[in-house]
Parts: structure tokens; C-alpha cells; sequence
């Protein structure tokens, strides 16, 4: 087991008594390009990171035990709290006409909360998987994975897409994955940094948002009003010749999403022959996008971005839904030092919070713990 899940089972333990029956873990993920694509219909290419939420299960009531906060919650009434994405999910697989009987589960994690690295997806598909597992549905994970954006959407209340949960649930270690995000078809897409020389830096700037608050939806609406403009079902559809039809925000956030599509495509196809100069010249066209059509950047961000640029990053952008969070690097190895320290000082001569830093590898999606 790892060492998320042994947390979440000796919670259990302390907590409830006996052994767990079982226990699953969800990792977080970055996404490396294609971002506010996937409510449009659009292609991402997110990746699991070596960072999980792990929950042990049992049988009967006691509710629900956060080990990271020290509480715990009725498994009932919603409340605002971290409880809403397990109860979602287990009221989402009661909406999909799945019976759900008493259990009891303790959660632990090392996700960083808050800070774009979707550890409200952890949460759910650890808890998807375990449900599934221990009630003996069968669900296949890419119906998991719906099930799970649904309680986001409907119980939680974040319009958010696919992407989260899909690359929670069906990443594979080494791998990224691109997701049509109209048919849901899912590729794995082998990504070998280190044989590369490179290293993939994250900057947690520290600013944190949860999505509800934020202009998530207010993006999401645009789209959907700049699509029905067009006459189109979702802006998956729309060419780059429809964008003259557009004007004011509608034309920014669908220009956007148009060249962001075409980004993730290119992305995939130069990733073939490993060629990662013109990967990063993509992640930097992405990230002005998201900066000057979608306006989802900040200050710190963009500062994570051009520092990194100025040390040796081949690229770099925000990642995730923007508004503070967390953005990523494509550092050539022997410069992760130089690019980290000398993004710490730019924050602090602008008076930033002082930002965190990781390096993460392509790591597996939601497994079930063994042993
Ligand atoms: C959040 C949402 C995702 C996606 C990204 C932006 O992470 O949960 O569905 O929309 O923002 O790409």
C-alpha cells in the first residue's frame, strides 16, 4: 500500500474500529495543454500526478473521517464542506440507479487542496472506485468518471468538465492522456521526460480559489452563448473563419478555444517524435491565450511563466481552470534549481505570497490499494 492509503486505513482503525474492506486512492493531475476545452466539447492532455487522496471503506453507519482536517461528517445532509465530493458521488451513483447502503469511510491525502491540482477530483474517484468495488457494481471508469463530473456539477455545484476525473481515473504512469471530450474516447500518450533530459516544474503560486467563487461558470456561460451566436452546438465546432461572426468577450474566449483545440492536436502529434522545443512553443501560446482572450491569469502566473522562460524553460503555462493555482514548466533538468530559485526571488520582489514548488512525474490513475 502506499503511504496515502496506510494513512486512510489506520484512520479507519482509529476511528471506527476493525479493518477497513477496503481502500482506493485518486491522484491529483496537471494538465499540460488544452485548458477550458473540455466543456466546449473540445481535447485536453492532463496527466496523474504522484500525489493521491486515499479512503478506507466499511459497512454501516459513522460517517465520514477526514484525517487532514481531524473531523468527521453525517454521511447525510450537504454542508459546504470537503464531505460534499464523497456524498456527491455516492448520490450521483444513486441517481444512475445504483443502490447504495451504509457505509462508513476515512480519507487521507496528500494533494495539495486549493490549489488547481484538482484534489476535489481525488476525492471523488478514490471514493468512486472504492463504492463501485464494495458494492459490487462493475461501472467501468469512464461511466465512474461521468458519474463523478456529475456530482461536481449537480451536488457540489461547479460547472467544471470531464477532464478532471478522466485523467484521475484512466492515466497511466508515464503516460499522458488525450481526451476527446465530446466522444470520450481517451488515448494514453507515452511521455518520457527524464529520457528527454527534462523536468516537469509546478509553481503553487499560493493563490487560492475554489472554482465556485471564481469566473469559472461566468467562462463556461460565455462560451455557450458564443456557440448558440454561431448557430453551433459547442465551440468544438467552430472554425477559425466563424470567429469574424463574433465580437467582444464572445470572440476572445471562442478564439481561445478554437486555437487551443488546434494546440492539444499539434501537441499530441510533436510529442510522437519528441520533439519538445515545439511542445513548450505551444504551452507558451497557450498560456497567452489564457492570459489575453480568456483572462484567467494573474500577476504570479504570468511572472511563474516569464521567469522560467528567462532560465531555460522550453515552455511553460498555467494549468488548470487559472485564477491564481498553480502553472508548469518543461525545465531542462540541470536548470530546475536556477528556474525555482530565481521565480522565488521575482515573487518576492513583487511582494507575492511565497510560492511552493514540485516536480512531478506521470503517475497512475485511481487503483484500488492490494495488501
Ligand atoms: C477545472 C475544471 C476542468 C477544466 C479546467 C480548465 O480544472 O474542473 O473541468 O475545465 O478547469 O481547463
Amino acid at each position: 500500500m502506499r503511504e496515502t492509503e496506510q494513512k486512510a486505513a489506520k484512520a479507519y482503525t482509529e476511528k471506527f474500529g476493525g479493518d477497513p474492506d477496503l481502500v482506493a486512492s485518486g491522484p491529483g493531475r496537471i494538465n499540460l495543454i488544452g485548458e477550458h476545452t473540455d466543456y466546449n466539447g473540445g481535447f485536453v492532455l492532463p496527466c496523474a500526478i504522484d500525489r493521491r487522496i486515499a479512503v478506507a471503506v466499511g459497512k454501516g453507519e459513522g460517517g465520514l473521517y477526514s484525517a487532514d482536517f481531524d473531523e468527521t461528517r453525517e454521511a447525510g445532509e450537504k454542508d459546504d464542506s470537503w464531505a460534499d465530493y464523497p456524498r456527491g458521488v455516492a448520490w450521483a451513483m444513486e441517481h444512475g440507479g445504483y443502490e447504495i447502503e451504509a457505509f462508513k469511510a476515512a480519507f487521507a491525502g496528500d494533494v495539495p487542496l486549493g490549489s488547481g491540482l484538482s484534489s476535489s477530483a481525488a476525492i471523488e474517484t478514490a471514493t468512486a472506485l472504492a463504492l463501485d468495488a464494495f458494492f459490487g457494481f462493475d461501472i467501468g471508469r469512464k461511466d465512474l468518471a461521468v458519474l463523478c463530473q456529475r456530482a461536481e456539477n449537480d451536488y457540489v455545484g461547479v460547472a467544471s468538465g470531464v477532464m478532471d476525473q478522466y485523467a484521475s481515473l484512466l492515466c497511466k504512469a508515464g503516460a499522458a492522456l488525450l481526451v476527446d471530450c465530446r466522444s470520450l474516447e481517451a488515448t494514453s500518450v507515452p511521455l518520457d521526460l527524464a529520457a528527454a533530459g527534462l523536468a516537469l516544474v509546478v509553481c503553487d503560486t499560493r493563490v487560492e480559489r475554489g472554482l465556485a467563487d471564481t469566473g469559472y461558470n461566468d467562462r463556461r456561460a460565455t462560451c455557450e452563448r458564443a456557440a448558440r451566436t454561431l448557430g453551433i452546438e459547442e465551440l468544438r465546432d467552430a472554425r477559425d473563419e466563424d470567429l469574424d461572426r463574433l465580437s467582444a468577450q464572445e470572440l476572445k474566449r471562442a478564439r481561445h478555444v478554437v486555437s487551443e483545440n488546434a494546440r492539444v492536436l499539434a501537441a499530441v502529434e510533436v510529442l510522437k517524435n519528441g520533439d519538445f522545443d515545439e511542445f513548450g512553443r505551444l504551452m507558451y501560446a497557450s498560456h497567452a491565450s489564457l492570459r489575453d482572450d480568456y483572462e484567467v491569469s494573474t500577476p504570479e502566473l504570468d511572472t511563474f511563466v516569464e521567469t522560467a522562460k528567462e532560465h531555460g524553460a522550453k515552455g511553460a503555462r498555467l494549468t488548470g481552470a487559472g485564477f491564481g493555482g498553480c502553472a508548469i514548466a518543461l525545465v531542462p533538468q540541470a536548470q530546475t534549481d536556477e528556474a525555482t530559485e530565481a521565480c522565488g526571488r521575482a515573487f518576492a520582489e513583487q511582494d507575492f505570497e511565497e510560492p511552493a514548488f514540485y516536480e512531478f512525474v506521470p503517475a497512475a490513475g485511481a487503483e484500488l490499494a492490494s495488501g
